[in-house]
């Protein structure tokens, strides 16, 4: 799993004014609220930093989320601004945890998980279609995988599987020949386009498809299949009524676990009478994937490309290997960022650092979840009978170090 990209986490209407929301991704839970002031949408660490109580337990009062443990209340930059027990003291520095840029877009609410400047964040893919609602009809949906977000992504962008594990739906047993496919490469994309030959439409669809034809004398159809770094899908097929456009998002809950959301798009059939029978086609094949997908072993992804075997039509997946190897060696694997306490309860959660940990440098020793200390326990060199004097130059030393 990687940090360092924006994430579309929820739909936007699904973030409504006055309820925070609870989101858990990159195995780090997130409080998601919407601004009294503008409205606008913040996310952060759903973390109490005083006894961990979880945030999106709490209320929302003005543009702060109170913690419903003992009444801190956070600002949307993840600061502490009121305890409660102690009005006349001042705020500790400490009090504060980790705050992520937000947007709106494509009516996805998208977070950035990771601490680069604006300038090096990858940029959000253009799914500007999702907004044409003259020329398309959209359904959603929500579908919640317990395996792997990459085997996902590799099976929705795979054009061989189809024939079998779709035979009938869209794939055809007939003609389970991946032809020699057209390949679009940018430095976050991969988009392949095929002539495949569906079966004969059924149901709606079957009333209206002018090709009713036997197999070998009706047309091709022209499919394509788009990933983007990290998690996302575009699945485009040019049926004989019209297109279609299936945007995917494969939120990865943690390693083991994938929330699905898609937003298909199609042009034809626009009236709202026929949304139950687009949305049930998706499902049917989500359905069909997951009987597959939810069986691979082993689970993950192998680091190896040599581990599993390729052949020609996997092109599409082999370049997706190899791109998140390039990942893992830019140091953007969130496994870094698993936080770990001493002693002999060990406990441990994720939260990844906001882009406040490097653009304020004033707040580096302000961090409860220092990223560098759990990284000496991770790697057995803390010693737990140091002093807290000793403690902090081991971790100024290992943070300038890091630098
Ligand atoms: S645990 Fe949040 S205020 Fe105490
Ligand atoms: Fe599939």
């Amino acid at each position: 799993m990687f940090k360092n990209f924006w994430y579309a986490v929820e739909f936007a209407d699904d973030v409504v004014a006055g309820k925070p929301m609870k989101v858990k991704l990159l195995g780090q839970q997130l409080v998601l609220y919407r601004k009294g002031s503008d409205n606008s949408v913040v996310a952060m660490s759903d973390l109490c930093v005083h006894r961990g109580a979880a945030l999106s337990d709490g209320e929302l009062k003005g543009d702060c989320v109170v913690c419903p443990y003992h009444g801190w209340e956070y600002e949307p930059d993840g600061a502490v601004s009121k305890i409660p027990a102690h009005p006349d003291k001042g705020i500790p520095r400490k009090a504060r945890v980790d705050s992520y840029p937000t947007l709106e877009k494509y009516g996805f609410v998208w977070v950035f998980m990771g601490d680069l400047p604006e300038e090096e964040r990858p940029p959000i893919p253009d799914w500007s279609l999702i907004e044409d609602t003259v020329n398309f009809r959209a359904v959603r949906g929500s579908f919640l995988w317990k395996s792997n977000y990459e085997r996902i992504l590799e099976n929705g962008v795979d054009v061989a599987h189809t024939p079998f594990v779709h035979g009938g739906v869209f794939g055809n047993r007939e003609k389970p020949e991946v032809p020699d496919y057209a390949v679009e490469e940018t430095e976050w994309s991969c988009k392949i386009s095929v002539e495949l030959h569906p079966p004969k439409s059924k149901g709606l669809w079957g009333l209206i498809n002018p090709n009713k034809q036997d197999l070998a004398n009706r047309p091709p159809v022209k499919v394509s299949n788009t990933w983007w770094l990290p998690n996302m899908i575009l699945l485009e097929i040019d049926t004989p009524m019209g297109p279609m456009k299936i945007f995917d998002v494969n939120v990865p809950i943690d390693e083991e676990t994938t929330l699905v959301k898609f937003v298909a798009l199609r042009g034809f059939f626009k009236g709202a009478w026929a949304d139950s029978d687009a949305k049930r086609r998706v499902f049917k094949v989500l359905y069909e994937d997951q009987a597959i997908v939810d069986a691979v072993r082993p689970e993950l992804l192998p680091f190896d490309l040599s581990a599993e075997l390729h052949v020609k039509s996997d092109y599409n997946a082999t370049l997706y290997r190899r791109r998140r190897q390039e990942l893992i060696d830019m140091g953007w694997s969130v496994e870094g960022n698993t936080i770990v306490g001493e002693g002999p309860a060990r406990v441990e959660a994720r939260v990844i650092p906001s882009p406040a940990r490097k653009l304020v440098p004033e707040l580096a020793s302000a961090w409860n979840f220092k990223e560098v200390r759990s990284r000496q326990i991770l790697e057995g060199r803390a010693h737990p009978d140091m002093t807290t004097a000793e403690r902090e130059e081991l971790d100024a030393e290992a943070a300038a170090a890091s630098k």
